[in-house]
Protein backbone atom coordinates (compact mmCIF):
# COMPACT_ATOMS: atom_id res chain seq x y z
CA UNK A 1 0.00 0.00 0.00
CA UNK A 2 2.71 2.32 0.88
CA UNK A 3 4.60 1.54 -1.75
CA UNK A 4 1.62 2.21 -4.18
CA UNK A 5 0.93 5.73 -2.31
CA UNK A 6 4.81 6.56 -3.06
CA UNK A 7 4.40 6.05 -6.84
CA UNK A 8 1.37 8.23 -7.10
CA UNK A 9 3.49 10.91 -5.27
CA UNK A 10 6.38 10.71 -7.63
CA UNK A 11 4.12 10.95 -10.89
CA UNK A 12 2.07 14.15 -9.06
CA UNK A 13 5.64 15.45 -8.22
CA UNK A 14 7.87 14.68 -11.49
CA UNK A 15 7.82 17.08 -15.07
CA UNK A 16 9.14 15.77 -18.08
CA UNK A 17 13.27 16.04 -18.10
CA UNK A 18 13.53 16.18 -14.37
CA UNK A 19 16.05 14.34 -13.06
CA UNK A 20 15.55 11.90 -10.36
CA UNK A 21 17.63 9.39 -8.31
CA UNK A 22 16.68 5.69 -6.64
CA UNK A 23 19.21 5.42 -3.87
CA UNK A 24 18.65 1.85 -3.16
CA UNK A 25 17.24 -0.13 -6.48
CA UNK A 26 17.43 -3.14 -4.60
CA UNK A 27 15.50 -5.92 -7.33
CA UNK A 28 14.53 -2.06 -9.51
CA UNK A 29 10.98 -2.23 -8.95
CA UNK A 30 10.84 1.42 -7.95
CA UNK A 31 13.42 1.99 -10.77
CA UNK A 32 11.12 0.67 -13.16
CA UNK A 33 8.58 3.11 -12.12
CA UNK A 34 10.70 5.64 -12.38
CA UNK A 35 11.55 4.73 -16.22
CA UNK A 36 8.45 5.64 -17.11
CA UNK A 37 8.09 9.38 -15.65
CA UNK A 38 10.17 11.06 -18.57
CA UNK A 39 12.69 11.83 -16.85
CA UNK A 40 16.12 13.15 -18.70
CA UNK A 41 18.06 11.07 -16.13
CA UNK A 42 17.99 8.50 -13.78
CA UNK A 43 21.01 8.02 -11.22
CA UNK A 44 20.49 4.34 -9.34
CA UNK A 45 22.49 3.28 -6.79
CA UNK A 46 22.90 0.14 -4.43
CA UNK A 47 25.86 -0.98 -2.61
CA UNK A 48 24.47 -5.00 -4.11
CA UNK A 49 25.78 -5.80 -7.32
CA UNK A 50 23.49 -8.42 -7.24
CA UNK A 51 20.55 -5.70 -7.32
CA UNK A 52 22.15 -3.67 -9.97
CA UNK A 53 22.20 -6.68 -12.31
CA UNK A 54 18.87 -7.79 -11.00
CA UNK A 55 17.72 -4.12 -11.87
CA UNK A 56 19.53 -4.16 -15.66
CA UNK A 57 17.81 -7.06 -16.58
CA UNK A 58 14.54 -5.65 -15.38
CA UNK A 59 14.91 -2.52 -17.26
CA UNK A 60 17.92 -2.96 -19.98
CA UNK A 61 20.31 -0.66 -21.20
CA UNK A 62 18.74 3.24 -21.68
CA UNK A 63 21.26 6.25 -22.63
CA UNK A 64 19.46 8.26 -19.86
CA UNK A 65 19.76 5.75 -16.80
CA UNK A 66 22.98 5.82 -14.93
CA UNK A 67 23.94 2.46 -12.58
CA UNK A 68 26.27 3.60 -9.35
CA UNK A 69 27.95 0.29 -7.12
CA UNK A 70 28.54 2.16 -3.93
CA UNK A 71 27.29 3.30 -0.72
CA UNK A 72 24.31 6.50 -1.00
CA UNK A 73 25.84 8.45 1.39
CA UNK A 74 28.07 10.08 -1.37
CA UNK A 75 25.93 9.45 -4.22
CA UNK A 76 29.45 9.60 -6.64
CA UNK A 77 28.61 10.63 -9.56
CA UNK A 78 26.03 12.87 -9.43
CA UNK A 79 27.25 16.39 -10.71
CA UNK A 80 24.11 18.09 -11.32
CA UNK A 81 21.01 18.98 -8.94
CA UNK A 82 17.88 16.55 -9.06
CA UNK A 83 13.99 17.03 -8.41
CA UNK A 84 13.26 13.35 -6.69
CA UNK A 85 15.43 11.10 -4.75
CA UNK A 86 13.63 7.69 -3.90
CA UNK A 87 14.72 5.68 -0.93
CA UNK A 88 13.63 2.38 -0.12
CA UNK A 89 15.40 1.36 3.05
CA UNK A 90 16.02 -2.17 4.54
CA UNK A 91 17.61 -5.37 2.92
CA UNK A 92 17.14 -6.73 -0.40
CA UNK A 93 14.00 -8.86 -0.65
CA UNK A 94 15.76 -12.62 -0.70
CA UNK A 95 18.86 -11.12 -0.55
CA UNK A 96 21.47 -10.82 2.42
CA UNK A 97 19.45 -9.60 5.38
CA UNK A 98 23.29 -8.25 6.65
CA UNK A 99 23.59 -6.15 3.85
CA UNK A 100 20.76 -3.20 5.12
CA UNK A 101 20.71 0.55 5.44
CA UNK A 102 21.50 1.89 8.34
CA UNK A 103 20.83 4.86 10.31
CA UNK A 104 24.52 6.71 10.21
CA UNK A 105 24.83 6.58 6.35
CA UNK A 106 21.21 6.96 5.55
CA UNK A 107 21.57 10.19 7.29
CA UNK A 108 24.61 11.62 5.60
CA UNK A 109 22.73 10.44 2.41
CA UNK A 110 19.94 12.72 3.13
CA UNK A 111 21.81 15.35 4.37
CA UNK A 112 24.10 14.95 0.92
CA UNK A 113 20.47 14.74 -1.05
CA UNK A 114 19.62 17.95 0.47
CA UNK A 115 22.24 19.66 -1.01
CA UNK A 116 21.71 18.26 -4.60
CA UNK A 117 17.69 18.63 -4.30
CA UNK A 118 16.96 21.43 -6.50
CA UNK A 119 14.05 23.98 -5.15
CA UNK A 120 10.91 22.60 -5.04
CA UNK A 121 12.25 19.16 -5.25
CA UNK A 122 11.04 15.79 -3.49
CA UNK A 123 12.88 13.33 -1.45
CA UNK A 124 10.61 10.27 -0.59
CA UNK A 125 11.50 7.32 1.98
CA UNK A 126 9.86 4.33 2.62
CA UNK A 127 10.39 3.19 6.32
CA UNK A 128 10.97 -0.52 7.54
CA UNK A 129 10.18 -0.66 11.09
CA UNK A 130 9.91 -4.56 11.80
CA UNK A 131 13.29 -5.70 11.73
CA UNK A 132 15.49 -4.15 14.48
CA UNK A 133 18.14 -1.70 12.43
CA UNK A 134 15.14 -0.95 10.30
CA UNK A 135 13.16 0.39 13.46
CA UNK A 136 16.54 2.44 14.80
CA UNK A 137 16.81 3.45 11.36
CA UNK A 138 13.19 5.08 11.54
CA UNK A 139 13.53 6.59 14.70
CA UNK A 140 16.86 7.88 13.84
CA UNK A 141 15.59 9.71 10.74
CA UNK A 142 12.41 10.86 12.06
CA UNK A 143 13.92 12.67 15.42
CA UNK A 144 16.19 14.08 13.08
CA UNK A 145 13.81 16.12 10.55
CA UNK A 146 11.33 16.62 12.82
CA UNK A 147 13.96 20.07 13.52
CA UNK A 148 14.25 21.09 9.92
CA UNK A 149 13.32 24.67 9.73
CA UNK A 150 9.45 24.52 7.98
CA UNK A 151 10.84 27.95 5.54
CA UNK A 152 12.92 25.50 4.40
CA UNK A 153 11.31 22.48 4.28
CA UNK A 154 7.72 20.91 4.30
CA UNK A 155 8.24 17.17 6.56
CA UNK A 156 5.25 15.12 6.41
CA UNK A 157 5.18 11.31 7.60
CA UNK A 158 2.69 9.27 6.06
CA UNK A 159 1.89 5.85 8.42
CA UNK A 160 -0.89 3.12 9.48
CA UNK A 161 -2.40 4.34 13.09
CA UNK A 162 -3.36 0.38 13.75
CA UNK A 163 -0.24 -1.65 12.62
CA UNK A 164 3.03 -0.52 14.83
CA UNK A 165 5.58 -2.42 12.72
CA UNK A 166 3.79 -1.38 9.23
CA UNK A 167 6.02 0.30 6.79
CA UNK A 168 5.86 4.62 6.45
CA UNK A 169 6.35 6.98 4.08
CA UNK A 170 8.49 10.41 5.07
CA UNK A 171 7.80 13.22 2.28
CA UNK A 172 10.65 16.31 2.39
CA UNK A 173 9.60 19.26 0.08
CA UNK A 174 12.54 21.64 -0.19
CA UNK A 175 10.87 24.66 -0.09
CA UNK A 176 13.85 27.36 -0.55
C1 LIG B 1 14.33 -2.79 0.26
S1 LIG B 1 15.66 -2.91 -0.88
C2 LIG B 1 15.13 -1.83 -2.18
C3 LIG B 1 13.98 -2.35 -2.99
C4 LIG B 1 13.91 -1.74 -4.37
N1 LIG B 1 13.64 -0.33 -4.32
C5 LIG B 1 12.97 -2.46 -5.32
O1 LIG B 1 12.06 -1.81 -5.87
O2 LIG B 1 13.17 -3.66 -5.52
C6 LIG B 1 16.96 -1.98 -0.15
C7 LIG B 1 18.24 -1.97 -0.96
O3 LIG B 1 19.12 -1.01 -0.35
C8 LIG B 1 20.44 -1.44 -0.60
N2 LIG B 1 21.37 -0.74 0.30
C9 LIG B 1 21.67 -1.01 1.59
N3 LIG B 1 22.55 -0.11 2.07
C10 LIG B 1 22.81 0.76 1.06
C11 LIG B 1 23.65 1.90 0.94
N4 LIG B 1 24.36 2.34 1.98
N5 LIG B 1 23.71 2.55 -0.24
C12 LIG B 1 22.97 2.10 -1.32
N6 LIG B 1 22.14 1.02 -1.25
C13 LIG B 1 22.06 0.36 -0.09
C14 LIG B 1 20.38 -2.94 -0.37
O4 LIG B 1 21.46 -3.59 -1.01
C15 LIG B 1 19.00 -3.28 -1.00
O5 LIG B 1 19.16 -3.70 -2.32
Amino acid sequence: MFLTFAHEEWKKHLRPGNRAIDATCGNGHDTLILSTLNLSHLYVFDIQEKALEETKKRLGVRENISYHLGCHSIFLGVETSVNLIVYNLGYLPGGNKSLTTQAETTLKSLENGLNLLSSGGLISMTLYPGHSEGAREKEAILSHVAHFSPKNFQVSHHQVLNRSKAPSLLLIRKIY
